[in-house]
């Protein structure tokens, strides 16, 4: 059997799916993304044999190493971090071509070593190569790197030939909208837009993906998809794990930069988005805009629409935990939030008057991603009355992004007997159950979908604006407030009493995933 040995997923996978000969240049090559996400996703894609035969690895940072010492780098991260243990051949073939340059982000000359180390391994291929430079710095230099490649040359080479230099930014793509519209411009003066590739590792994952297929695959959903059925949607992106050692960076951001900017509307507009055309890359993220375009301001302050704070000391896994106050780098009187909660409405014909719940931070009760859709109830006609006969649910449809992927949907059942009882009952579907597990990371996918050119699960740069014209107006009056209005919630719960009561006008509760 030609594909033995290839995980199921893998199987009828063209290898390399059309990739092009390619060398990928990391810029921040010793850091912590590329040493857990970067290198062990090069590695499982070689490992699958989807990279093309012609696939060269180029780190590039401040720090000074040579090519060895990179190799060994790289390769204690992949022993460290990759999903499955390295095989030392496969490894082998990576490291022999895998080499590595030292400079400055903004130095000239170093971007001049550079390209000239790219037009050395071209001459000695005998064939050009496609160059991807991924971006996986401080966002403090991102401009810079893009601006010297384009002053070097290295972005326009191929200028006519799209294709053959790609830019892949890692996140936060700014920090607020004129950050955001400012980084655009920049990279824009460089590179033509279907040559930029920004990172939001939601949309690598397997469950992220599947919500397309649940939605436009199945003919039950759709008609169901819209305010006459649905009441509410909530979406959820817990984390047990607190600010840990990124406190430097996490004070700057704050969970509505770190998380709901990005990843959690990248699940909102693929669960909101009206149907596209086609699945090509520009149809889906049309649509995606035009949703995040059609929510509506949101209401800030006292009876407002959003609720911000901060974790303090509780119990995590059974154990205590210091509040995000005593965490290491912290500000003491700090005005960053950990969690934040709001209540979107979407000014459209398919979602006006159905509220969409967004919550997502750290050190709350359990790692847990999901999107439930809650379903209106039916008219209370016939089982009504006897609430100790009967037991109902609105019929909820949770899609589980992670841990334990899968979804479930929650229907109201006879229990057996003799006489009319009921009770809600889950029905479950787990990936890992009918498909096994140690399937691909998210980088896996992205990282190969980047290099074969399918930019479907990177975010246009509209996106991101439209994102960013949400939320800047929040961040705003929460700088302008300073510590006022920020609640907190014990380390271990599931957040701050102020959340709840932005559904209590609705008679809406948050689920308990
Ligand atoms: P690091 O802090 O590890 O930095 C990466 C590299 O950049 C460092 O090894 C260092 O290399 C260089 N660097 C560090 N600080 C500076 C600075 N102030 N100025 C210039 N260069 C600097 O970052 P991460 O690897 O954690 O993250 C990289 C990018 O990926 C960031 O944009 C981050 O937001 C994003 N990201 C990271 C995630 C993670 O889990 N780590 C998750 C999601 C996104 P050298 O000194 O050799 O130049
Ligand atoms: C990153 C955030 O983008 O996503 C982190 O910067 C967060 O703060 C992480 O912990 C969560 O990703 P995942 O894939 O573990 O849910």
């Amino acid at each position: 059997m030609a594909e033995s040995g290839r995980h199921p997923f893998l199987q009828g996978l063209s290898k390399h799916r059309g990739a092009p000969p390619t060398v990928v240049v990391i810029f921040g090559a010793s850091g912590d993304l590329t040493a857990r996400k970067l290198l062990p996703a090069v590695y499982n894609l070689s490992h699958d044999n989807l990279l093309p035969a012609d696939f060269h690895l180029v780190g590039f940072g401040r720090k000074a190493m040579a090519d060895a010492e990179f190799r060994a780098l790289a390769e204690a991260a992949v022993k460290e971090f990759s999903r499955r243990e390295p095989d030392p051949e496969v490894w082998a073939r990576v490291a022999a071509r895998t080499s590595y340059v030292a400079g400055g982000y903004d130095e000239p000359a170093a971007y001049q070593r550079l390209a000239a180390q790219l037009a050395e391994l071209e001459r000695e291929l005998g064939r050009d190569l496609q160059r991807i430079f991924y971006v996986s710095t401080p966002p403090s230099v991102f401009a810079a790197i893009i601006e010297q490649l384009g002053a070097c040359g290295l972005a326009a080479i191929h200028r006519d030939t799209p294709l053959h230099s790609k830019v892949i930014i890692e996140k936060p793509f700014g920090k607020d909208l004129a950050s955001a519209v400012a980084l655009n411009a920049a990279i824009r003066g460089v590179f033509a837009e279907q040559q930029v590739y920004r990172i939001d590792h939601y949309l690598g994952k397997e469950t992220v993906q599947d919500l397309l297929v649940q939605r436009f695959a199945n003919a039950i959903f759709e008609p169901l998809w819209n305010r006459n059925f649905i009441a509410s949607v909530q979406i959820t992106v817990a984390e047990e794990v607190g600010v840990g050692s990124r406190g430097g960076y996490y004070e700057q951001s704050g969970c509505l930069r770190d998380m709901l900017q990005n990843h959690t509307m990248q699940l909102l507009a693929l669960t909101a988005m009206e149907p596209p055309g086609s699945l090509a890359p520009e149809a889906i993220r049309d649509e995606k805009v035009k949703v995040l375009n059609a929510i509506q301001p949101l209401a800030v302050g006292p009876g407002g629409e959003v609720a911000r704070a901060q974790y303090a000391a509780g119990m995590v896994a059974g154990r205590p935990v210091p509040g995000y106050l005593q965490e290491e780098g912290i500000a003491p009187a700090s005005a960053t939030e950990t969690y934040a909660a709001l209540r979107l409405s979407i000014n459209n014909w398919r979602w006006q008057g159905v509220p969409f719940y967004l919550r997502s931070g750290k050190r709350l009760a359990r790692r847990v991603s999901e999107i439930a859709v809650n379903f209106r109830r039916p008219p209370g006609t016939l089982f009504a009355g006897e609430t100790s006969r009967f037991d109902l649910a609105a019929n909820t449809l949770a899609f589980q992004i992670q841990p334990d992927e899968g979804l479930s949907l929650i229907l109201n059942t006879k229990i057996p007997g003799l006489e009319t009882r009921t009770q809600p009952v889950k029905m479950s579907f787990r990936y890992a159950t009918t498909f096994g597990s140690n399937t691909a990371e998210a980088y896996e996918r992205l990282v190969l979908d980047a290099i074969i050119g399918d930019g479907t699960l990177f975010i246009r740069g509209d996106e991101t604006e439209a994102s960013w014209r949400l939320y800047t107006p929040v961040l705003e009056s929460w700088r302008a407030a300073g510590r006022e209005g920020m609640d907190t919630y014990p380390a271990g719960s599931w957040g701050p009493a102020s959340a709840d009561a932005l559904l209590a006008g609705a008679q809406h509760r948050w689920r308990q995933p």
